[in-house]
């Protein structure tokens, strides 16, 4: 019984995170400089195709489990462990990545309190960090960016009842706190600082120039992640072949609107040359002398971060659960706690897994990593929409991609854009990560599928 603008909120809810909050600073600084718009405008405009996919899709098949699920009734059984195997890069991996940017907000919190917590245990391992006394050191391992995991994942073990309410807050506070940072940031804009709008490249791909926009639209592009989350309440949708496109549609267009006005004000306030800081927005905040706001900033981004913590850990349990049912992991992974009603063997391993990834992982790296993790998956999805229309072309569908195959097959070329703007390691891990799935799936999976059990 949702309607659209429910549904919108949801999506909003989903995207809005430590995105807008993290990257917008440190890939204004090192990859885009005031062309960061120009990132987050690339990225917005693959997550549209993919969207209008993602649609049609659910309307056409309404369960839940994503796209983990469209690709296990569509293109069989291997393709769908793949997929559930690549979605951990977008879940657990991003649960982790947001998890490094939460710390970062964690600190210049603290620091605004007076408290300073020692450098060289709130940055990834083996990263250079500033100590007090101006010399530099290299990080041990980043504990809050552990902490909070730990903390998220011992809720998620408690129960999730309160989860629909809490989520209606948080999205105020979210845009209330990215509404007033653009409504007040404006008033101190410099515009001197736009220019160069987009500096001259270095001679490096991925460093300023077109190649900068590029590489930084691939790095923005987790701050989109969770739209594809709204695809899983077709069900619950009143009239889902309108509401479904306006919510996911919707929620993309106000995310990007907002993603691009931070941007502006952002590089607006200070040199993009400054801005390779933890905390971006509440930099920029200090330097135009509006310490006070600041505060409320970094609370709100604190407190905006840790929902999107919370819905991505518990969307990985979720998948698992539903890749558990079908045989493709140990039945005890899908193990509901008696009393708690929550899968809480898998809720554990993930947060452990999720925080030790945390603590010692640079976020540049794992912010590129949940991108290609979730462009492959997106990619599969507007594959999926092209099958479909040849397999069951007369199946009614609620809501029709307009333009088939052109639309879909613009979504994968520009996903695959994307992937091509990240750096080549990025695709040696992607590699990595799905040849490691592929031995589990011929080691174990394949052994205890249900399919195949004819079960
Ligand atoms: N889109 C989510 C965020 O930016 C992952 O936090």
């Amino acid at each position: 019984v949702l309607g659209a603008v429910s549904i919108t909120a949801m999506g909003i809810g989903a995207i809005i995170g430590g995105g807008i909050f993290i990257f917008t600073g440190t890939v204004a600084a090192l990859n885009a400089g005031p062309a960061i718009v120009l990132s987050f405008v690339l990225a917005a405009i693959a997550c549209a195709f993919v969207g209008l996919c993602y649609a049609e899709l659910s309307t056409f098949l309404p369960v839940s489990g994503s796209t983990y699920t469209y690709t296990y009734a569509t293109l069989g059984e291997f393709a769908a462990w793949i997929i559930g195997w690549d979605l951990i890069l977008e879940y657990a991996i991003g649960g982790a990545a947001v998890a490094v940017g939460w710390s970062g907000y964690f600190v210049s919190v603290l620091a605004a309190l007076g408290v300073a917590l020692p450098p060289r245990l709130t940055a990834a391992t083996g990263q250079a960090v500033t100590l007090a006394d101006g010399t530099t050191a290299t990080a041990i391992v980043n504990l809050p960016a552990a902490a909070v995991v730990v903390l998220i994942t011992v809720l998620l073990v408690g129960g999730t009842k309160e989860s629909a309410r809490l989520n209606n807050i948080m999205v105020a506070v979210k845009l209330t706190v990215v509404l007033s940072f653009i409504g007040l940031g404006a008033f101190y804009v410099n515009t001197a600082n736009w220019h160069p709008f987009i500096p001259a490249n270095t001679g490096t791909f991925g460093t300023f120039g077109a190649s900068g926009i590029l590489r930084g639209a691939a790095i923005v592009f987790i701050a989109y992640v969770g739209f594809d989350a709204v695809s899983n309440c077709a069900q619950e949708a009143r009239r889902p072949q309108r509401d479904m496109p306006i919510g996911i549609l919707g929620s993309l267009a106000i995310s990007t609107v907002l993603y691009i006005a931070v941007a502006a004000v952002l590089t607006g306030l200070v040199p993009y040359t400054e801005l390779n800081v933890p905390d971006p927005v509440v930099m920029g905040l200090h330097a135009v002398g509006l310490a006070w706001f600041s505060m409320f900033i970094d609370l709100g981004a604190l407190i905006g971060i840790t929902t999107v913590i919370l819905v991505l850990l518990y969307g990985q349990s979720r998948i698992f659960a539903t890749m558990a049912a079908d045989g493709l992991l140990p039945p005890v992974v899908a193990r509901v706690h008696p009393k708690l009603g929550t899968p809480w063997i898998s809720q554990i391993v993930i947060g452990v897994v999720v925080a030790s990834v945390a603590a010692v992982s640079p976020i540049d790296v794992l912010a590129e990593l949940v991108g290609v993790g979730t462009l492959f998956a997106f990619v599969l999805v507007c594959g999926a929409v092209i099958y479909l229309r040849h397999l069951e072309p007369d199946a009614p569908r609620p809501f029709r991609v307009p333009h088939v195959p052109l639309v879909p097959v613009l979504g994968i070329l520009s996903c695959l854009t994307l992937i091509a703007g990240m750096t080549p390691w990025t695709w040696v891990r992607l590699a990595v990560w799905l040849a490691i799935g592929l031995v589990i799936y011929f080691a174990y999976s394949r052994h205890h599928s249900r399919l195949r059990a004819g079960k």
